[in-house]
């Protein structure tokens, strides 16, 4: 089968990482988590103790910052600067940031490079807000992943509580709204479907069914070209 470039968009907690991550490994193909890029970025910024909005000192972290994504059995690695940051990356105040630094664009230019360079070859799977509209418009398949909110922030508040994180529901429930609006009303690069995106709403669909969804739709648009 041709090696393609599947792409995933969706809000916060709508099952896209998990099932790109499954589906990749199904496939033989690389998951990129474009977030995750995202994240080491606001990461470095928080570390700089940086204003985000001050362009020059925006630039100036790019410039020393080195983000790499390794491929692992558990996922993929976030390396900042040679160190693994997989866990780092993951608290809610991070979340926050990400998003309001994600809607910078230079932040994104240099995302979106890196995101392009990962798969020059092909055979990848990433996820993300833009991948199917800005970072791979010629996507051979696009799908955009919803799910109730309330079922997102349940799936949130579980994750963040099987790695030991406390946290509360409800604020669970109100920083996702929140990062939604964010991420859906910023100028560059919003969240949306590419018009020829596949839904595929998550909220009562297990993991292996999402992956057996998604598989089977791959599977028609490739026999089809
Ligand atoms: O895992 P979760 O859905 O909570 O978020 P994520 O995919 O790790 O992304 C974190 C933040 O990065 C999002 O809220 C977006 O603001 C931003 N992001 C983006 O702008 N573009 C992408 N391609 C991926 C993430």
């Amino acid at each position: 089968m041709k090696k393609i470039i599947v792409a995933i968009d969706g809000p916060a907690a709508s099952g896209k990482s998990s099932t790109a991550r499954r589906l990749a490994r199904s496939l033989g193909y690389v998951y990129i988590d474009s977030g995750a890029m995202y994240r080491a970025c606001a990461l470095a910024a928080i570390r700089a103790q940086l204003d985000i909005y001050n362009t020059t000192e925006i630039l100036h972290m790019l410039s020393l910052t080195d983000i790499r994504l390794e491929q692992s059995e558990a996922g993929n690695k976030v390396i900042l600067n040679g160190e693994d940051v997989s866990e780092a990356i993951r608290s809610e105040e991070i979340s926050r940031l990400a998003s309001d630094i994600s809607a910078i664009p230079i932040v994104r230019d240099r995302m979106v490079e890196l995101q392009r360079q990962m798969a020059l070859e092909g055979g990848v799977v990433m996820d993300g807000r833009d991948i199917g509209t800005v970072v791979f418009p010629q996507a051979e398949v696009k799908f955009f992943m919803i799910a109730d909110v309330c079922e997102r922030a349940k799936r949130r508040f579980k994750e963040l509580q099987d790695k030991g994180i406390e946290a509360d529901i409800e604020i669970v429930l109100s920083e996702l709204r929140t990062r939604d609006e964010n991420d859906t009303n910023r100028k560059v690069a919003p969240l949306k479907p590419a018009p020829d995106s596949i839904l595929i709403d998550t909220s009562h669909l297990s993991l292996d069914e999402q992956v057996a969804i998604l598989r089977q739709h791959i599977k028609q648009r490739v026999e089809r070209q």
